[in-house]
């Protein structure tokens, strides 16, 4: 059932080149234009009044949701909130008269992310649920549900359900943005051609397996990993660092890269294993000196930047690439090689990949 691989974690990240198609589905016709609108209850008359958009998950999915937020902000101009569900419920979320909330769910079952789409609804506002899940709760009791289609999804750790998120999200912005008339539509559509390149990708990046073997095995023995990035490569970061400690169980932290100098920075010693992202390239000459910050403390850094932009050589121990794609679209792509990192240091660790200990695939208890 394992289809020939060793885990289900690492079946599933390579299920990812198809759990992306089949998530852009018919969701992008050959000229580029996202069509979700047979999917929505929405008018074109209710995305043109949103005035602010809500984005509330857990764990992966809300990490997926943190990529969303920069895209909804960056091609929607719509302003958006992002919170873990466990705090949203109880933090009195303020609502205008057209907030709209995203809740982001694999399962569609988790408690605290159930909990905060039902504060939501009972405060008025519209909800839509990005879930894998048909029939689940939060698929029957949200507004309007864009589902992903990763298909099920076995290993504790997420991972193609967190691809499929993005994907989910990318449809969401392009489609608001054109009926917003946010951006121009010439843009929007060029944006929706590379998207449909992304399973292409993805699976080209696949074959780099063995090279994240191999940084896995210098990474292996540390007890602390730093994960470094700025605007969306925070994001993944985020993500990358908690497949890593979940399955290898060492500890590590993902930080903004410029607040490592207000305290993280202490903590990096001789070897100290660094995974910088430095993918967006408005950014890279600042994610870029803080990669020297790192390297003069002795870090082992593994560095990660688009194909051919940025010199990043000289100051990395290690380099990851991935295709020359639009800023906006590196985190489906990057991911798959932190997702590969972590699986990697997870083996060697002799750990129980598809099942770490003390976690759940479901949480159902708040
Ligand atoms: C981590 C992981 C969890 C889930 C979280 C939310 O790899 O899988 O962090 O993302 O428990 O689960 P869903 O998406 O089912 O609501």
């Amino acid at each position: 059932e394992r289809g020939g691989f060793d885990h289900f974690m690492q079946k599933e990240i390579y299920e990812q080149p198809q759990a992306i198609r089949d998530t852009l589905g018919g969701r992008i016709d050959e000229n580029g234009n996202v069509d979700i609108r047979a999917e929505l209850t929405f008018s074109d008359r209710n995305v043109c009044d949103i005035d602010r958009v809500h984005i509330v998950a857990c764990g992966t999915a809300s990490y997926a949701g943190m990529v969303g937020k920069g895209l909804l902000e960056q091609l929607v101009r719509v302003p958006v909130e992002w919170d873990i569900a466990s705090e949203y419920r109880y933090k009195g979320p303020i609502f205008t008269e057209n907030t709209l909330v995203i809740v982001v769910s694999q399962s569609g079952e988790t408690a605290d992310t159930l909990a905060a789409l039902r504060e939501a609804q009972r405060n008025g506002a519209r909800v839509l649920a990005i879930t894998n899940v048909v029939g689940s709760s939060i698929a029957r009791e949200a507004d309007d549900v864009l589902y992903t289609w990763a298909g099920p999804e076995i290993a504790v750790a997420s991972t193609k359900a967190y691809t499929s998120q993005l994907i989910a999200f990318y449809l969401i912005a392009l489609h608001f943005a054109r009926v917003r008339g946010a951006l121009p539509q010439e843009q929007l559509r060029a944006l929706a051609v590379q998207l449909r390149q992304l399973p292409e990708q993805a699976e080209r990046l696949l074959a780099q397996a063995g090279k994240l073997r191999e940084m896995a095995r210098k990474i292996a023995r540390h007890a602390h990993v730093f994960y470094i990035g700025r605007g969306l490569d925070y994001a993944v970061s985020l993500e990358g660092s908690l497949k890593l400690k979940e399955i290898s169980y060492i500890h590590s932290e993902a930080y903004a890269a410029g607040e490592l100098k207000h305290g993280t920075l202490a903590l990096i010693e001789e070897g100290t294993p660094v995974i910088a992202l430095a993918t967006q390239r408005a950014l890279f000459g600042k994610t870029l000196s803080n990669v020297k910050e790192v390297k003069a403390r002795g870090a082992y850094v593994i560095g990660l930047r688009t194909e051919g932009n940025g010199e990043l050589d000289s100051s990395v121990d290690d380099l990851l690439e991935i295709p020359d794609v639009h800023p906006l679209l590196t985190p489906p792509l990057s991911v798959v090689l932190l997702q590969l990192l972590a699986y990697y240091t997870a083996v060697l660790r002799g750990n129980d990949v598809d099942k770490p200990r003390n976690l759940a695939k479901s949480v159902t208890v708040e």
